[in-house]
């Protein structure tokens, strides 16, 4: 079994102090440009696959207005992505006991005027997701693109999150958090870490 590291550059303790303090912590330039670039290629490769969030068993809800593709190995690109997160996951389950086994993802499209309500990614802690993850894909953003991710800390405070092109944002999956309407083409991976298997 290969096992993937973390990024040298990754800063282990400082991401780890984040999530302890603040429940969410930020990972700028995580990737190298060529990766960055590769996995943007994949994802806008597979854009005709993508379908509506919002819709769930044939019923439409009007929370979000994005489209995502589920990802499994044969994404070879973004799965790389995956693999680092779950060596990352190793580090949160020795420093917070979180029992992480699992991670799902999806690649996640906001067209211009596309929005994701204010919700929790596990409300009462009932779904496996412990921590939630958004690496942003799309090769520019400007700040008054829009898109913007609002998210309530775990001490009541709210931040305004840039979608900034090579930052993961990580948070605990209870947070309640929304994605302000995007002006532009927003590409992402949302990726969960999971303390029980994926139902993929
Ligand atoms: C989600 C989500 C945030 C973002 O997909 O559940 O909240 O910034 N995404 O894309
Ligand atoms: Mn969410």
């Amino acid at each position: 079994m290969q096992v993937t590291q973390l990024p040298v550059h990754w800063n282990i303790e400082r991401i780890l102090d984040d999530l302890d303090e603040h429940g969410f912590t930020l990972i700028d330039a995580a990737y190298s440009e060529q990766y960055q670039h590769a996995v943007v290629g994949e994802c806008l490769q597979h854009l005709q696959q993508f379908r509506q969030a919002a819709i769930q068993n044939g019923v439409v809800s009007d929370i979000r207005s994005d489209h995502i593709l589920w990802l499994g190995p044969e994404f070879t690109i973004a799965d790389q992505h995956s693999q680092t997160l779950l060596a990352l996951a190793q580090q949160l389950n020795r420093a917070f006991y979180l029992g992480i086994k699992d991670v799902e993802a999806h690649f996640a499209c906001y067209n211009a005027g596309e929005f994701y309500a204010l919700h929790r990614d596990n409300p009462q802690g009932k779904n496996g997701r412990m921590i939630s993850s958004v690496y942003y894909l799309h090769q520019t953003w400007q700040d008054d693109f829009g898109g913007q991710l609002r998210l309530q800390d775990k001490h009541g405070n709210w931040h305004i999150i840039q979608p900034q092109p090579n930052r993961i944002a990580l948070f605990q999956s209870d947070l309640l958090h929304e994605v302000l309407p995007a002006q532009q083409q927003r590409l992402s991976i949302t990726a969960w870490l999971r303390s029980d298997h994926s139902m993929l």
